[in-house]
């Protein structure tokens, strides 16, 4: 190795720009080995302290993109689109927007990370499914995408490893909420889809990395300039997470909430979100139409879109009888009903401290190589800014043993906010293009 990794880290620390060259050999010797995981969050740090600038951003974007194969779909006819979202808590969409937009013949390669921080993940969310799996080789991801027009997958040792690798060493080291590190992150893995048009869900508050309006404009903009520069046309909706989206939080519970959505049994406030993001992904796509919410909606009652999940499932070598069955899966020990102390309306929510209350369930990580228990999380029996009655349960927890049960019940009855007025919520704050 001829360079110095310490020298590149302090270089960053101490604010000065690293060049091309720099960033691609750090990262290319990490790859091959030769750099630790403790150096490389040493720069992650320094960078999540002082930046990126444009062009940093660029060449650590592309070191990520080329850090692996990239996918070809032109052989495929038609427009290849995608969604991705900054990490959310109870976020579901994209479990119900791939198997609606595939449904309506559009072809969607996904490729989605694990839960980060106090976020969680498409990938744990899936391998709650008995034998599902999203590790899959190049010609296993296409093959499928072909055949279905949709496919979940992830970072692989083949596919953008180096996002894989930093991803991982970053939700253990406090470097996630970071823009450049979230838009190279995000923006590499699309890239090297081969789609043509991306949507992002940009989430907006209290559960968000991004906790304000600017912050998360400006991260959207960085990521639709990177989008530019390789010639993908990129869209981002803001939307609210200042409470947990829909009725469940956690891995296998939220599977099953998607599963029921996609059989007509929707939670409204889902609903809003899923609708603006398929909106604007067969906008994108040139889909003509009056009423997109209708062509969305006969997608769900025709049965099309829950039957492309379950065909979906199968193909990757899940038991697509879940789909029929979702109570009969992922049980876990102990259920708990949760009673709030007085009347009134669910107005605020310490959306963050419900993300760690997943985790305190197992649900999530506390270190990079901890195995999660997927069928612990939450479900909520009355939704955000609705009425609360002491007589009735407000949420149940799923838990694997007590101490962690009673963890969780500490920090949701500290987490909820109760008043007296009914609350308005703008789930779709806004659209950058
Ligand atoms: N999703 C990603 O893929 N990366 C991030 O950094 C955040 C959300």
């Amino acid at each position: 190795m001829n360079i110095l990794p310490v020298e590149i880290i302090k270089k960053k620390r101490n604010s000065f720009k690293l060049n091309k060259t720099e960033i691609e050999d750090f990262f290319k010797e990490f790859l091959k080995g030769n750099i630790k995981d403790y150096q490389v969050s040493a720069l992650l740090m320094a960078v999540y302290f002082n930046g990126l600038d444009a062009e940093e951003l660029a060449n650590y974007t592309t070191t990520i993109i080329k850090s692996g194969k990239t996918f070809d779909l032109s052989n495929l006819k038609g427009y290849k689109i995608d969604k991705h979202s900054t990490g959310g808590v109870g976020d579901k969409v994209s479990l119900i927007v791939l198997p609606i937009i595939a449904s309506l013949d559009i072809y969607i390669p996904m490729v989605s990370g694990r839960g980060l921080g106090h976020t969680g993940g498409t990938l744990d969310k899936l391998s709650s499914i008995p034998g599902f799996k999203t590790q899959l080789k190049e010609y296993e991801f296409l093959n499928i995408l072909a055949k279905e027009k949709g496919v979940f997958g992830a970072q692989t040792k083949d596919f953008v490893p180096l996002d894989k690798l930093t991803y991982a060493i970053r939700d253990a080291s406090g470097t996630v909420e970071s823009i450049p590190l979230i838009a190279a992150s995000i923006m590499s893995k699309k890239i090297a889809e081969g789609i043509n048009g991306l949507v992002l869900d940009v989430k907006v508050g209290n559960g968000a990395f991004m906790k304000d309006e600017k912050r998360a404009s400006i991260l959207a903009e960085t990521m639709i300039d990177i989008g530019k520069s390789h010639n993908l046309n990129v869209r981002a909706v803001l939307t609210d997470m200042n409470f947990p989206l829909g009725r469940t939080v956690g891995n296998a519970l939220e599977v099953k909430e998607a599963i029921e959505y996609l059989q007509g049994n929707k939670h409204i406030e889902l609903s809003k979100v899923v609708n603006k993001i398929v909106f604007e992904m067969l906008e994108m796509a040139g889909v003509k139409t009056q009423n997109i919410d209708s062509l969305i909606e006969e997608s769900i009652s025709s049965g099309k879109a829950i039957n492309k999940l379950k065909s979906i499932i199968k193909a990757q070598g899940g038991d697509p009888s879940i789909v029929d069955k979702p109570n009969n899966f992922s049980q876990v020990a102990i259920k708990k009903d949760i009673f709030l102390n007085k009347d009134g309306f669910w107005c605020g929510c310490d959306t963050y401290s419900i993300g760690i209350a997943l985790i305190s369930l197992g649900g999530g990580r506390k270190k990079k190589e901890d195995n999660i228990i997927t069928s612990t999380g939450i479900e909520f029996f009355t939704s955000p800014g609705q009425i609360i009655n002491k007589k009735e349960p407000f949420a149940r927890i799923y838990a694997e043993n007590i101490e962690a049960l009673n963890a969780a019940e500490q920090i949701l009855l500290k987490s909820v906010n109760i008043c007296k007025r009914p609350i308005e919520r703008k789930l779709v704050i806004k659209t950058i293009k």
